[in-house]
């Protein structure tokens, strides 16, 4: 039986111990974070994430081997093994600005390690997406003072997609582990690899060094995100030329050597990691002297934004290029469906442009209207947040559909169209609703790389 603690009780952190606890009933794991709200909540029903399928898994080991507290000092004492799944986030400020990962958190973690491990061997996993070489910083940290712990840094990135987690944690396609590259290294790497094959087929399990564990992390993300910005690009090209982007990711995707997935195009991707890490490596790149590399990867990103604007002056442009007063109903708030989670979610930059215009703003969203208020909570204009959607599209002048949940495929825009503006417009930024049923009730719609369908 061994001791394993988590430092950062979030998105990544909770799910993934909570999985570790449920399949690994020998081991005590206990999950930690310096917010206290936050784990109050992991010890309640009400989770402080949305993830279909979690609570159950919660509950199953909560109490029993999974335990959730603010304490950090206390747990690090004993433990044999230390997950730290703090956040990191793009820096803000100083060298790198706005590209690089602001390690603060991460650094202080690694010092309170330090300062309160007691037991001879501890490894510490890496699972926060860190920029590559992060693991050496952290070794070097920990092999600074002079505690009689031995230090194992092992790197464990978490391929989870929010939304699916459970899923995803159950099934992985794979699990990375990176150790260093010398006996004690591999027996680390191996010890952290014992964890998952309680569940996870032994082929599936993926031993590596440290750096090829962290970049492999920044590039699978660096690499999906790419297929939808190129799937992005094209829905743009699309519209000029009347072909139709559903048909085109088709017809690519059906070549066994593109593959079908991440190929829906959108009004942009958003979440927590791809945008962060692709900025990650491409400072990476310029670092190391590759500016070319650096600027290729950035690109990705740069067309992110443009598809985001693009959704947003297509609205605008329809709207007889006059916003003012106007009310838009955003379908969505959330960075994808199934989460609550607005991280780097479209919807802000979007209603950013929205309210620069003087245009009424009124949000609805099924899990994100907590987040949404936070996020918006320092623009000035005219936005509301509201949790009935027949109450949110009231009056509208247009509706835009930011996140595909499930539910607004069944809404009943019948009654809808009764109650907005005319002449009444959906832009669909997912793709997601029946556009020739909406244009027969009576919409202009505006689909993704599309024929738009329109009565005036
Ligand atoms: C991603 C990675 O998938 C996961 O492996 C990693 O651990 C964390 O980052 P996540 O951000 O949770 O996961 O969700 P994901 O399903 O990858 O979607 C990211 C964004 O891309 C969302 O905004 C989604 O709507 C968008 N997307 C996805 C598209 O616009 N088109 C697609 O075809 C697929
Ligand atoms: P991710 O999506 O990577 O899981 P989150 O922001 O959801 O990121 O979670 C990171 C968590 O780490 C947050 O709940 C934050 O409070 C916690 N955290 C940050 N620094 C520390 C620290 N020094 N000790 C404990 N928890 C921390």
């Amino acid at each position: 039986m061994s001791n394993i603690l988590c430092i950062g009780a979030g998105y990544v952190g909770g799910p993934t111990m909570a999985m570790i606890a449920k399949n690994c009933p020998e081991h005590k794991i206990t999950v930690v974070d310096i917010n206290e709200d936050r784990i109050a909540r992991w010890n309640s029903d009400d989770l402080p994430i949305f993830e279909p399928g979690l609570l159950e898994v919660v509950q199953e080991a909560r109490d029993r081997n999974l335990f959730f507290q603010t304490d950090v000092a206390s747990p690090t004492t004993d433990a044999d093994i230390i997950f730290v799944s703090v956040n990191t986030p793009t820096k803000m400020f100083g060298e790198g600005a706005g590209k690089a990962a602001d390690l603060q958190y991460w650094e202080k973690t690694a010092r309170e390690i330090l300062a309160n491990c007691r037991k001879p061997n501890v490894i510490v996993v890496e699972k926060s997406t860190l920029p590559v070489r992060t693991a050496e910083a952290m070794a070097r940290i920990l092999e600074s003072g002079n505690s009689s712990t031995q230090f194992f840094v092992v790197s464990n990135p978490e391929f989870l997609a929010e939304g699916t987690a459970i899923e995803d944690l159950s099934n992985p396609d794979r699990v990375l582990i990176g150790g260093e590259q010398n006996e004690q290294g591999r027996k680390a790497a191996e010890t952290v690899a014992a964890l998952y094959a309680h569940w996870v087929p032994q082929e599936r399990l993926l031993l590596t060094s440290v750096w090829s564990s962290e970049l492999s992390k920044l590039v699978a993300n660096a690499m999906l995100a790419q297929r939808i910005s190129s799937i992005n690009s094209i829905s743009a090209l699309c519209e000029r030329t009347e072909a139709d982007i559903a048909e085109v990711s088709k017809a690519i995707g059906m070549d066994t050597r593109i593959g079908s997935k991440f190929l829906e195009a959108s009004i942009g991707f958003g979440g927590s990691c791809f945008r962060k890490d692709i900025l990650h490596l491409s400072y990476l790149c310029e670092y190391y002297g590759l500016p070319e590399v650096a600027d290729y990867w950035a690109s990705v990103v740069g067309i992110n934004e443009w598809q985001t604007d693009r959704f947003f002056q297509n609205i605008l442009h329809e709207q007889f290029n006059t916003l003012a007063g106007k009310t838009i109903s955003l379908l969505g708030f959330a960075f994808k469906q199934d989460t609550g989670d607005t991280r780097d979610s479209p919807a802000i930059p979007l209603c950013e442009k929205l309210l620069a215009e003087h245009a009424k703003v009124k949000v609805h969203d099924p899990k994100a209207l907590e987040n949404a208020r936070l996020d918006l909570k320092d623009l000035e204009g005219d936005v509301s947040f509201v949790e009935d959607v027949y109450e949110a599209v009231e009056g509208a002048h247009a509706l835009a559909l930011v996140t595909q949940w499930q539910e607004y495929r069944e809404l009943d825009f019948e009654r809808i169209f009764q109650v907005m503006a005319k002449p009444a417009f959906i832009f669909d930024g997912r793709n997601h609703l029946d556009h020739e049923k909406l244009f027969e009730i009576g919409f202009n719609v505006f689909p993704l790389g599309k024929v738009p369908l329109k009565h005036v």
